[in-house]
Parts: C-alpha cells; sequence; structure tokens
C-alpha cells in the first residue's frame, strides 16, 4: 500500500475552504487504498508569534475539525507533530544535508521574511522547509496531498532525499506532491486574485469552516465578481466568477462546464446564492461534528495520543535508518 503523509499549521480557530478543498478534502479521499499519516504540525507554527492559550487551543481545533471532515483515526495516524520528537531529530539532519543557498530560496520564506523585515524573521522560519522535510521523509510517503502553494517544499523535500540517498544509500522513498488540478488554489472572494489565506488582510473574503451558516452565507452574497454578467470560467478576465465556480464544483462534484450550462442567461446573484447554499450546506454538519468534539478535550487528547504512538513506530524505524546511514553509533 502506497505512503501517504500530510500536515497543516494550527493557525487559526478555523480551517479555510482553501485549506479543506486544496488539501483536507483529499486527506479524507486518500485514506481508502493508502496508509496514512496526517499531522498538526504545531511546531512549524512555533515560526510565527505564539499565545501559548490560543496555540493549544487552536490545535485541539484542528484534531476536531479534521475528524469532523472525515479523517477516520482508526485507519490513519491522526497525530501532533510535536508528540513526536522524532520530527526534530530528522530535521536537523536535513538542516545539515541542505545548503544555505538553497533555503534561502524558499518563495515563502522570501515573502513572509520581507513583510516583517529580513532581519528579524526567525531563524525557524528559514528551517522550516527542512523540519518539512522531515515530517514526510519520517514515514516515507510516497504522496503528499496538498495545495499549489506547498509546491516548492515537496521538490525540496525530494532534492534533499535524492541526496541523502546517494551520498550515504538508499533510505528515503521520494515523494510525490499530490495536487488536484482545479482547487489547488482558492482565491479570496473579496481579492479574487490573491489566495484564500489565514493572513489576509480582511476576514470578509475568507470563508472559515467554523463560523456559522449565516456568516458564510453573508460573504458569499456579497463576493465580488466581475465585469459582464455571463457565468463563465475566465481566470484572467472573470477571476472571481472562476473562484466561484471553481469552489461550487468542488463541493457539489458538478463539471464547470455543466454549471456554466446551468447558468446560462441568469444573473451573478442567482450564480452566488447557488454557491452559498451548497458551501453552507455541506460545512453545517462538519461544524456541529466538530463542535461536539470539542466538548471532550480529553478523548480528543487520547485519540491523538494513540495516533502518535502508531506513528512513531514507522518514524522510529527510518530514524534508526539514518542513523545507521551516517555511521552514528546507536
Ligand atoms: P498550511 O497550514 O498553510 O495549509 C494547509 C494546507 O492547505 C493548503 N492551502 C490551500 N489550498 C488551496 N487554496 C488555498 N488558498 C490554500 N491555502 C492553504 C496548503 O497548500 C496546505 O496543503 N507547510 C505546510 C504544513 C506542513 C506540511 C508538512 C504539509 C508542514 N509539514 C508536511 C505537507 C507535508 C503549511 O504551512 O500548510
Amino acid at each position: 500500500m502506497k505512503r501517504v503523509l500530510s500536515g497543516i499549521q494550527p493557525t487559526s480557530e478555523s480551517f479555510h475552504l482553501g485549506n479543506y478543498l486544496g488539501a483536507v478534502k483529499q486527506w479524507v479521499d486518500l485514506q481508502k487504498g493508502h496508509e496514512t499519516y496526517y499531522a498538526i504540525v504545531d511546531l512549524h507554527a512555533l515560526t510565527g508569534d505564539v499565545d501559548p492559550k490560543l496555540l493549544r487551543a487552536r490545535t485541539l481545533a484542528s484534531a476536531a475539525q479534521l475528524i469532523a471532515v472525515g479523517i477516520d483515526t482508526e485507519k490513519s495516524a491522526l497525530f501532533v507533530q510535536s508528540h513526536l520528537p522524532e520530527h526534530n531529530q530528522l530535521g536537523w539532519i536535513m538542516e545539515c544535508v541542505a545548503s544555505f543557498g538553497e533555503a534561502s530560496r524558499m518563495t515563502q520564506f522570501k515573502d513572509k521574511s520581507s513583510k516583517g523585515g529580513a532581519d528579524g524573521a526567525r531563524v525557524g522560519l528559514f528551517t522550516y522547509p527542512m523540519l518539512q522535510a522531515a515530517d514526510i521523509l519520517l514515514y516515507q510517503a510516497d504522496l503528499v496531498p496538498v495545495g499549489e502553494d506547498q509546491r516548492q517544499h515537496i521538490e525540496i523535500t525530494r532534492d534533499l532525499a535524492n541526496r541523502f540517498n546517494t551520498r550515504y544509500g538508499q533510505v528515503f522513498t521520494l515523494p510525490d506532491a499530490y495536487i488536484l488540478k482545479e482547487g489547488a488554489k482558492i482565491y479570496d472572494l473579496q481579492e479574487p486574485t490573491n489566495k484564500m489565506s489565514k493572513s489576509a488582510s480582511s476576514a470578509s473574503g475568507v470563508i472559515e469552516l467554523m463560523d456559522p451558516p449565516d456568516v458564510n452565507l453573508k460573504k458569499f452574497k456579497s463576493a465580488v465578481t466581475d465585469t459582464g454578467k455571463e457565468v463563465v470560467f475566465d481566470e484572467k478576465n472573470k477571476p472571481g466568477i472562476s473562484n466561484l465556480l471553481t469552489i461550487h464544483s468542488a463541493i457539489s462534484g458538478v463539471k464547470i462546464k455543466e454549471l456554466e450550462n446551468e447558468f446560462a442567461g441568469k444573473g451573478y446573484g442567482d450564480f452566488k446564492m447557488a454557491v452559498a447554499e451548497v458551501v453552507v450546506e455541506h460545512l453545517k454538519p462538519i461544524r456541529e461534528k466538530a463542535l461536539g468534539l470539542l466538548e471532550d478535550e480529553t478523548e480528543l487528547i487520547k485519540i491523538l495520543h494513540d495516533g502518535a504512538s502508531r506513528a512513531k513506530v514507522t518514524a522510529n524505524k527510518t530514524l534508526t535508518q539514518t542513523y545507521k546511514a551516517l555511521g552514528l553509533v546507536l
């Protein structure tokens, strides 16, 4: 069985629709026929400012949402990254394999560090991709389901794995990114040329899984549309409508071409209402289930510990092989 690993940062109380459609929905689908490992990557979340109370709450909220969308914790090892020191241990080794130059070329590091000034950027932000490589390589993952913005991180992971294998002997599986053709990049409803993001300047274009239905309905109603009035997919000239078509199609399963036919001759208003209804109806039971799970923190933490102990078996095996290959005395 092919192995799958992916991760999400607990940097918000709620996942947004981009996280869900770009990545997490595929996590659920890939449980069928694959050995799956899913991590809440809390150590990665330390590269920004940390509010300890919020970090704890967001970690548990992430677990609840993952179970609510359909991660089956009997099938998948669902765990918190910091529960497994193996991630840091292999992370250090990856830092010793990576060059300063290639780490400097990571676009996410360049973007994030330029926003707050490179001097004040955390060293952890710079070494972030090496910890991510460790997350993936520890489980010998074949596939890594992510959104488009993670492509470069999977590429550096492959490069590091390949370099290690060439120098020290075959240890790591080279992972492939699993990125959808449609939906790998969901855009902000108010600024449809920017990706939907936790760090958006305004929340009005970001659909949160944990928001009440009426809040999300309102956001769809006020979504920015484009000039003209035809509901057609044209990313260049109609980014707003194209994004809404992508969202509808990803959730309803109806092909974009069919949606164009269905809404031919109808206005943008009707179409926005239809998208709103499809999404809101889909998210309602997810939110309710997550809220229910959050009422029993002890049980949630137990599930995460159980996931960590299963993940540990695989992680430990890889770490031992890595240490042996490097000549570390065991
Ligand atoms: P994170 O926490 O920022 O996002 C989680 C997942 O959501 C996807 N995503 C999107 N997809 C489509 N449209 C969007 N607007 C959108 N915004 C976010 C991301 O691509 C991601 O798949 N570095 C990772 C976390 C990580 C990881 C890993 C991922 C750490 N270790 C190992 C995979 C494997 C991150 O910051 O994702």
